[in-house]
């Protein structure tokens, strides 16, 4: 299971329910890395997709309490110690954990690698991701090159969880 996510400066990865900043090589990445594979989101997450629809052309796992949440189109997921049971039926595929503040924070530990986009600017938010550059169990293991659009630096890095490395 992996990590996918977009970060500026401070962590910073969401506000008002929205991403900081749209990029579209970001998102093009995000869809060819996903697509075939499997997402594990939390209920706003999904709500902040657009129209609320799950995203097509992956399996949508949705993280919410609520026993009476309309599953359409995606696979709901009331607690974390069901998760585990319900991969086992896409053996083969990919697991990404894709958002948001509280999904990222209670499946870290459980993952092997974070795809990290880093966003080089610093935005308001109100929803943030734990400095992987801080915490012992994560190790920067490739520095992306600092690409441009829109006047907007960004670079694609890869971290990994020395639990699971053993580096
Ligand atoms: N930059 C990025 O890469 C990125 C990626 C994804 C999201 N985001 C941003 O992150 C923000 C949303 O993050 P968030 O933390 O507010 O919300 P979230 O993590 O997307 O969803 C939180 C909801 O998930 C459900 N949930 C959480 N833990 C659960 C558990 N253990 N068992 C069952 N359900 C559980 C609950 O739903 P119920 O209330 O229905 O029970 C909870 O209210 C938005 O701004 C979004 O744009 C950023």
């Amino acid at each position: 299971m992996d990590i996918i996510v977009a970060r500026d400066d401070a962590w910073g990865i969401g506000k008002d329910g929205e991403l900081l900043r749209r990029i579209s090589a970001d998102m093009k990445r995000f869809r060819a890395m996903t697509t075939g594979n499997v997402l594990i989101v939390g209920r706003k997450t999904l709500e902040s997709f657009p129209d609320g629809n799950p995203l097509p052309e992956r399996v949508n796992i949705v993280l919410t309490k609520n026993m009476e949440y309309p599953a359409e189109g995606v696979v709901l997921c009331h607690s974390l110690e069901k998760l585990p049971e319900l991969l086992h039926a896409y053996e083969g595929k990919g697991v990404f954990v894709a958002g948001g503040g509280s999904i990222y924070r209670q499946l870290l530990p459980l993952c092997r690698r974070a795809y990290v986009t880093h966003i080089h600017a610093a935005f308001p938010a109100d929803t943030s991701f734990p400095s992987l550059d801080k915490d012992p169990d994560w190790i920067l293991v490739e520095k992306g090159e600092t690409q441009e659009e829109k006047g907007v630096k960004f670079s694609f890095d890869l971290y990994e969880n020395r639990r699971f490395t053993g580096k």
